[in-house]
């Protein structure tokens, strides 16, 4: 029996991946508080699943304002991209790649996530 499609090597937008093997994006709103910081739990969770070729993160804000749910990861805070950088450094798949999803939760913000001056800091 030939190998399936599945398990074959696939270019995907100027990436090698050594299979088709995506994980999707999948909020789990796991960070240590106060700060949304990524932790240990979250790094373990990325890890077990490090054998895609591609894992996709879970939605994470760019900004406070950015976001829609609580305990959801950030990137902007010093120790939010430490916290991230723990993460990859144990999930990135050995011939795969991670990959950042900038979520906006943008059906479902709360006022609680923004400023005095309403304004929204949310990716392209
Ligand atoms: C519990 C749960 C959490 C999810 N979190 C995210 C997320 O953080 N970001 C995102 O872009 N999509 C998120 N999704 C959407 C999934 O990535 C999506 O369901 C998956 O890609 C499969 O696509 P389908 O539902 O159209 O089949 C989530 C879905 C579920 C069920």
């Amino acid at each position: 029996m030939s190998e399936p499609l599945l398990c074959k090597p696939f270019a995907l937008g100027g990436m090698e991946l050594p299979t088709r093997i995506v994980m999707c994006p999948m909020t789990r709103c796991r960070t240590t508080q106060p700060g949304d910081i990524p932790n240990a739990l979250m790094a373990e969770y990325y890890a077990q699943r490090a054998s895609a070729a591609l894992i996709v993160s879970e939605a994470t804000q760019i900004s406070r304002q950015g976001q829609g749910y609580s305990f959801t990861p950030g990137v902007y805070s010093p120790a939010q991209i430490d916290g991230w950088r723990r993460v990859t450094v144990r999930s990135t798949p050995p011939a795969g790649a991670c990959s950042c999803n900038c979520g906006t939760s943008a059906g479902c913000r709360t006022p609680r996530f923004t400023t005095a001056s309403r304004r929204w800091l949310l990716p392209p």
